[in-house]
C-alpha cells in the first residue's frame, strides 16, 4: 500500500508548487490588469501628481478615481508624531505611539525573531495611524563610529544587518504596510551628506555595503526603498543609474517604488530616466519640485517618455495594492500591552554587560539598604531629541523610574543629577553649545555616593548629542562626565557604571577604573524596566556589541587611513576591511571587540563538527556544536560563526561572520547548536568578472562568543 501511494504523493508534491505558482501568476495578472485599466484612465497631469510630495509625508492621489495619496511616516524608532510644514508638531492628540529601542540596540540583541516582532508591532501601529509606508528599517553600515546616525542603524557587519533587516521588513509588511529600506546606499556619514561623493572599489560595495539591501529586496521583498542623499562615484544616489536601474531594478528584480530622501532629488530628466519614482521633500511650493511641473514639461518636450511615467505610476499602484488598497487588511493597533512587551524584550536582550569583575551584578537586592542613582541619563528620555525622526512616546520609563519600580521597597533610592546634559547644535552651521562639568553637581553627587551603600552611575550620550545631520566630533564622553566618574568612584568604590549610547564612546579610563560596567542604549518605552531587571538578575544579560569599540579613534579603518570625512569626495580606502574585519586582519586590539558581551553565567563550547568535510558549490555546510551552561544562572548565548580563507587568490578579511544563533541554556544544561552556511555564502565578488566566485580549497570555521574570542575551530574543503 505504502508503495502504491508513493507516486500519488510525489505527483502531488510536484503539482502543489506548480498549482501555487499558477494561482499566484494569475493573481499577479489580475493585479496587473487592474493597474493597466487605471493607468489608461489617468491624465498625464494626474500621473505626475502621484510622483511628488504634496505635504511633508504625503503625495497626491487621484480623488476622481478613488486613488489615495501615498501616506508615509518615519521610523525607525516607532511611528513619528504628526508634523506640520516646517516640521513643527501638529499638536495632534491621536499621534502618540510606542517608542522602540534604537537600531544599534536591536542589533545588539542578535535576535532576528525580535527584529520581526519589532517590524510587526510597528506595522500595526502604522496601520492604526493610517501611515502606509514606514520609512524603516535603516541599516547603513557603521563605517565610522562618529556617524551621527549610528544609533539609528544596525551594525558594522553586512550579514548581521541582513538577518535583522529582512525580518523587520517581513514584520512591517505582514501588516500590509510597506517597509521603506534606507538609505540606499552608502550614507555612512552625516558630514556633507547632501554633497559628498563616495569613491569605493566594487568589491567593497558588493560585499559590505549592498548585501543587506539586496537581502531586504530579494528575501524580504521590501515594497519601497529610499535613495540616499550622497553621491556614488560622482552621481547622486537619487539619479544613479547603476544603483537604481542596473542593480536594484535589474539584478535584484525590485518591483516597488524608489522614494527619494527628503529634498534629496537634484534633477528632473536624469532622475526620472535613471530610476527614481517619487520625489519627497518638506518645503513647499510642491508644484515646483523636479517631479512636478518640470517633469510635466519634460514629458511634453519628449525628454522623459510617457512609458517611463507609466512605469512609475504602475509601481505606485502595485505598492498600494499591497498596502493602502489591500483587500481585508489587518485593523492595526497602537500602544498595546503586546507592543510594550516587544519593546521590553528587545531592550532586555540588548543590554551588554561589559565588565563584572567583582560579581557585584546581579544585585543582591534584599541586602542593599541604600542606593545612590547618579547622572542625568538616569532621568533622561530618548524618544525625542536632536534632528530627525523621533516618536511622541505614549510613555517612557526612565532608568531611575525602572529601579524604583523594581527594587525592594525597603531600599532607599536617592538621586543626584551629577551633570547637566545640554547640547544645542545651530542648524546649518558648525556651531554647538554643550554644558561642561558642574563642580556643585559633582560635589553633591560624590557626597550622595559616599553616604550610600551602592552607587549606580549613569553617563553616556543622549539623542541631542547623537543626531542625524551631524557627526560627533570625537569619541569623548560629553558634558564633562569623566570628571563626575572620577569623583564618584573616589567617594564610593562600590559603584556600577551604566553607559548609555547608540554608538561607541571612549570609555578607556572607565574600563581601567571600574570593576562593573553595563552598556545600555536609547532603549525605548520600557527602557528603565528592562535595565532594572538586568541589574537585579531577573534577566540575564545577553546583548553583544554590534560594532567594535576602538581604543582610540585612530585605530578605526576610516580614521587610520585618513579617509574620513573627505571634502567633496570621501574615498573608502579600507575597502572590505570595515569594522572587525580591519581590526582582526591588522591585528589591532580594540577596547571591546565586535560581538562582545558577558553574562551572569559562563558557557563552554565543545564538539564543533560539520556534516561533511568536502562540499560542492550548491551545498550547505551544516555545523553543530555543544554548548554547556557551566555557571549558576540560566541564560542566553549568541554563538558566532566566522570563516577564514587561508591562501586566497584575493585579499580576505581575517574573519567574516557567516552564521550566528542565540540560544537559551538552563544552568547546568547542554544544548546542541546547529548552524547552516550555504556554500555560496562563502563567495567573494570578482571585480574583473563582475561575478560572485566561490573559491575552491580549504576554509577554516571559527566559532566563538565574539570576533576576538574563538573557542572551536575546524576546517572544510570546497571542491
Ligand atoms: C532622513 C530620512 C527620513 C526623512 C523624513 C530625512 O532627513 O534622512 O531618514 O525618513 O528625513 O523625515
Amino acid at each position: 500500500m505504502k508503495h502504491k501511494a508513493l507516486p500519488f504523493l510525489v505527483s502531488l508534491l510536484i503539482l502543489f508548487p506548480t498549482c501555487f505558482i499558477a494561482a499566484q501568476t494569475s493573481k499577479d495578472q489580475i493585479i496587473a490588469q487592474k493597474i493597466n485599466a487605471i493607468v489608461k484612465q489617468l491624465t498625464l497631469e494626474e500621473k505626475i501628481a502621484m510622483l511628488h510630495a504634496n505635504s511633508i509625508f504625503g503625495t497626491a492621489g487621484v480623488p476622481r478615481l478613488n486613488i489615495p495619496g501615498l501616506m508615509t511616516d518615519d521610523g525607525p524608532l516607532g511611528v513619528r508624531e504628526d508634523v506640520l510644514e516646517g516640521w513643527g508638531s501638529a499638536n495632534s492628540t491621536t499621534d502618540s505611539a510606542l517608542f522602540f529601542p534604537n537600531g544599534s540596540a536591536l542589533a545588539a540583541t542578535w535576535n532576528p525573531q525580535l527584529s520581526y516582532r519589532y517590524g510587526h508591532d510597528m506595522g500595526e501601529e502604522a496601520r492604526a495611524r493610517k501611515k502606509y509606508v514606514m520609512l524603516a528599517p535603516a541599516f547603513n553600515i557603521a563605517r565610522t563610529p562618529l556617524n551621527g546616525r549610528t544609533y539609528e542603524y544596525l551594525s558594522e557587519d553586512p550579514f548581521l544587518n541582513a538577518q535583522l533587516a529582512v525580518q523587520s521588513v517581513k514584520g512591517i509588511q505582514s501588516q500590509n504596510i510597506a517597509a521603506c529600506v534606507k538609505h540606499y546606499a552608502l550614507n555612512n556619514q552625516e558630514i556633507e551628506r547632501g554633497k559628498v561623493s563616495v569613491e569605493i572599489n566594487e568589491r567593497a560595495l558588493q560585499e559590505i555595503y549592498l548585501p543587506a539591501f539586496k537581502a531586504t529586496i530579494t528575501e524580504g521583498n521590501a515594497w519601497t526603498i529610499m535613495s540616499a542623499y550622497n553621491k556614488l562615484r560622482g552621481v547622486y544616489c537619487s539619479e544613479n543609474e547603476y544603483l537604481l536601474k542596473t542593480i536594484l531594478k535589474g539584478q535584484w528584480g525590485f518591483k516597488g517604488i524608489v522614494i527619494s530622501d527628503w529634498g534629496g532629488t537634484h534633477s528632473t530628466v536624469t532622475a526620472a530616466n535613471n530610476g527614481l519614482d517619487v520625489e519627497m521633500g518638506s518645503n513647499p511650493p510642491y508644484h515646483s519640485y523636479y517631479f512636478a511641473d518640470p517633469l510635466l514639461k519634460a514629458v511634453k518636450e519628449g525628454k522623459v517618455s510617457v512609458q517611463t511615467i507609466d512605469e512609475k505610476v504602475r509601481r505606485i499602484l502595485w505598492v498600494m495594492h499591497h498596502t493602502t488598497l489591500s483587500e481585508n487588511p489587518p485593523s492595526g493597533s497602537i500602544n498595546t500591552a503586546a507592543h510594550s512587551k516587544t519593546a521590553y524584550d528587545i531592550a532586555a536582550e540588548s543590554i551588554v554587560l561589559l565588565k563584572n569583575e567583582k560579581h557585584l551584578l546581579p544585585l543582591n537586592t534584599a541586602k542593599i539598604k541604600s542606593i545612590a542613582v547618579i547622572g542625568d541619563n538616569a532621568i533622561h528620555t530618548y524618544h525625542l531629541g536632536g534632528f530627525g525622526a523621533g516618536v511622541k512616546a505614549k510613555y517612557e520609563v526612565t532608568a531611575l523610574k525602572g529601579l524604583e519600580n523594581k527594587l525592594d521597597k525597603n531600599t532607599s533610592i536617592k538621586f543626584a543629577q551629577g551633570y547637566r546634559a545640554i547640547y544645542k547644535a545651530i542648524w546649518n552651521t558648525d556651531k554647538t553649545e554643550m554644558s561642561k562639568a558642574d563642580p556643585a553637581l559633582i560635589t553633591e553627587a560624590a557626597a550622595l555616593a559616599k553616604s550610600s551603600e551602592l552607587t549606580i552611575l549613569f553617563v553616556g550620550g543622549n539623542r541631542d548629542y547623537e543626531s542625524e545631520s551631524r557627526d560627533r566630533p570625537n569619541l569623548s564622553l560629553p558634558f564633562g562626565e569623566q570628571e563626575l566618574v572620577d569623583a564618584v568612584l573616589a567617594a564610593n568604590a562600590n559603584t556600577i557604571i551604566v553607559v548609555v549610547g547608540g554608538a561607541p564612546y571612549d570609555i578607556n579610563k572607565i574600563k581601567q577604573q571600574s570593576h562593573t560596567i553595563v552598556w545600555s542604549w536609547y532603549n525605548g518605552s520600557e527602557n528603565g524596566n528592562a535595565l532594572a531587571d538586568v541589574l537585579t538578575g531577573k534577566v540575564n544579560p545577553s546583548g553583544k556589541l554590534p560594532f567594535t569599540f576602538p581604543a582610540d579613534l585612530k585605530q578605526s579603518p576610516a580614521h587610520a587611513l585618513n579617509a574620513y570625512p573627505g571634502d567633496s569626495v570621501v574615498t573608502y580606502q579600507e575597502g572590505i576591511l570595515v569594522g572587525y574585519r580591519w581590526f582582526d586582519t591588522k591585528k589591532i586590539e580594540p577596547l571591546y571587540p565586535f560581538g562582545y558581551g558577558l553574562s551572569y553565567t559562563s558557557f563552554a563550547y565543545s564538539d564543533l563538527n560539520t556534516n561533511k568535510k568536502i562540499y560542492r558549490a550548491n551545498e550547505t555546510i551544516k555545523a553543530t556544536l555543544q554548548l554547556t551552561n557551566t555557571g549558576n544562572f540560566s541564560g542566553k548565548e549568541t554563538i558566532q560563526l566566522y570563516i577564514n580563507k587561508p591562501s586566497s587568490a584575493v585579499e580576505r578579511a581575517d574573519k567574516e561572520l557567516k552564521a550566528f544563533k542565540k540560544v537559551m541554556v538552563q544552568k547546568g544544561a547542554t544544548v546542541e547548536v546547529k548552524l547552516e552556511i550555504p556554500v555560496k555564502g562563502l563567495a567573494y565578488y570578482d571585480t574583473q568578472k563582475a561575478k560572485w566566485i566561490v573559491e575552491p580549497g580549504v576554509y577554516k570555521i571559527l566559532v566563538g562568543e565574539s570576533s576576538a574570542k574563538i573557542h572551536q575551530t575546524t576546517s572544510i574543503t570546497i571542491e
